[in-house]
């Protein structure tokens, strides 16, 4: 069974290829996956919803309430590890490129934190309209997968490519992406840290940073798309992540980060530490509001602990760190010396002198330094592509020490 324990969300659309929907639900089940249908309203001319819910043992939904009972879309996009949409009709596939939201499915899709799947089936003739082409690719550039169509007999009655993949295809399609077992950081242990860390003046204020976790939070969802298990300690933010390989540990001061990090690093061989650590706490925190008084306040602060240092006197020779530098001057040799200094692996330099690099945003523009004399300029991309980068050079950098 390749997709024990899986948690499957199945959107059927409206295309001749969903008759063969109960046979996919019967083989996903075979497989050992969790499945749930939802469908759109066109879906049912093809299929029934009584012979969807039969297979899959679950009431099939397919508008986001019924009237008296609402059909939760973002709790089902959160419950599934993957989404399979399958079949897909051009009409759909045109609704996820551009983010259109007007039925359950593409509801659950734009609600949905894990991985996509996307299978296709439309006459030739709409598959190679320029529009298709360039909705595949559009969709394919948000992270989703789509598997293949195949080549035969159409609807229309001629041969050619749109077909939906056979479900024994698409069935194997997921079990190899789901499964970690060919990726390469199977078994594999990793610590992350990400976000800002608050330390509390008194009980309603504190001392903190623009820090949202952002890239960090990519950056452990990169190792774990790897296969990676993942540690992450989480200063305080809005965000989070469902990842299946990631466990959050969340903390909100720099003591409480240091301390969680120390205790997990001896179980990792690989940290990134992407974590905004506030250098600097209150000596001492007042145990009542401060009231309003002189004209100034002065706050007597102490340095916390540096994490990425500490780590960096522990660190084994089967371990890799890789810290961040955030400079405003002089960026690369204080990168560099702080990487040496701090006895990392790896430094991810970010400036926030570039616009749309930095805090909150969703792009970031990174220099990668490694202590074997690496410099690598990335263009402005997405923290998700920037995330990946780092992680494609940890690789690299595993592999050149396997290899010496
Ligand atoms: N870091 C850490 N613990 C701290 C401070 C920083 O682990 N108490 C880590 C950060 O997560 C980052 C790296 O150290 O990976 C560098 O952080 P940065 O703020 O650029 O440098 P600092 O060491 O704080 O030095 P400075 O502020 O003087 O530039």
């Amino acid at each position: 069974m390749q997709l024990t324990g899986k948690k499957i969300v199945l959107a059927v659309t409206g295309s001749i290829a969903a008759y063969k929907t109960p046979q996919l639900v019967r083989l996903l089940i075979k497989e050992g996956a969790d499945v749930r249908v939802i469908t759109t309203a066109m879906a049912g001319a093809f299929v029934s919803a009584l012979a969807l819910a039969t297979v899959s043992k679950h009431p099939v939904y397919s508008s986001v309430s019924d009237g008296t009972s609402w059909n939760n879309h973002v709790e089902m996009g959160l419950w599934a590890d993957a989404m399979l949409i399958a079949p897909c009709s051009a009409n759909t596939l045109g609704k996820l490129a551009n983010g259109l939201c007007d039925n359950l499915v593409s509801a659950v899709y734009l609600s949905a934190r894990c991985p996509v799947f996307i299978a296709p089936a439309m006459d030739e003739d709409m598959w190679l309209h320029e529009s298709t082409r360039y909705n595949v690719q559009r969709v394919r550039s948000y992270g989703n997968q789509i598997i293949p169509v195949a080549h035969g007999e159409l609807a229309s009655g001629l041969v050619g490519e749109g077909r939906m993949a056979e479900p024994e295809e698409i069935v194997k399609y997921l079990a190899e992406a789901l499964s970690d077992d060919n990726k390469p950081l199977k078994g594999t242990n990793a610590l992350v840290t990400a976000g800002p860390t608050f330390e509390r003046i008194d009980p309603v204020r504190f001392v903190g940073n623009f820090s949202t976790g952002k890239m960090g939070i990519a950056i452990a969802e990169a190792l774990a798309d790897m296969g990676a298990k993942i540690s992450l300690v989480l200063g305080p933010t809005h965000l989070g992540t469902y990842h299946a390989n990631i466990k959050v540990i969340k903390v909100e001061s720099a003591a409480e980060m240091y301390d969680a990090s120390i205790k997990l690093f001896p179980q990792c061989e690989i940290a990134v530490l992407a974590a905004a650590v506030a250098d600097y706490k209150p000596k001492e925190m007042a145990l009542e509001k401060i009231k309003k008084k002189e004209e100034t306040l002065d706050l007597n602060l102490t340095r916390t602990n540096d994490i990425l240092a500490s780590l960096g006197k522990k660190k084994k020779n089967n371990q890799l760190l890789v810290g961040f530098a955030l400079e405003t001057t002089n960026e690369l040799e204080n990168a560099i010396a702080k990487m040496k200094s701090k006895n990392a692996d790896m430094m991810a330099l970010n400036s926030l002198r570039d616009e749309g690099a930095g805090f909150g945003h969703d792009t970031n523009k990174l220099t990668l330094l490694d202590n074997k004399g690496y410099n690598e300029q990335l263009p402005l991309m997405s923290k998700k592509e920037s995330a990946q980068a780092i992680v494609k050079h940890i690789l690299e950098l595993r592999h050149a020490e396997k290899t010496v």
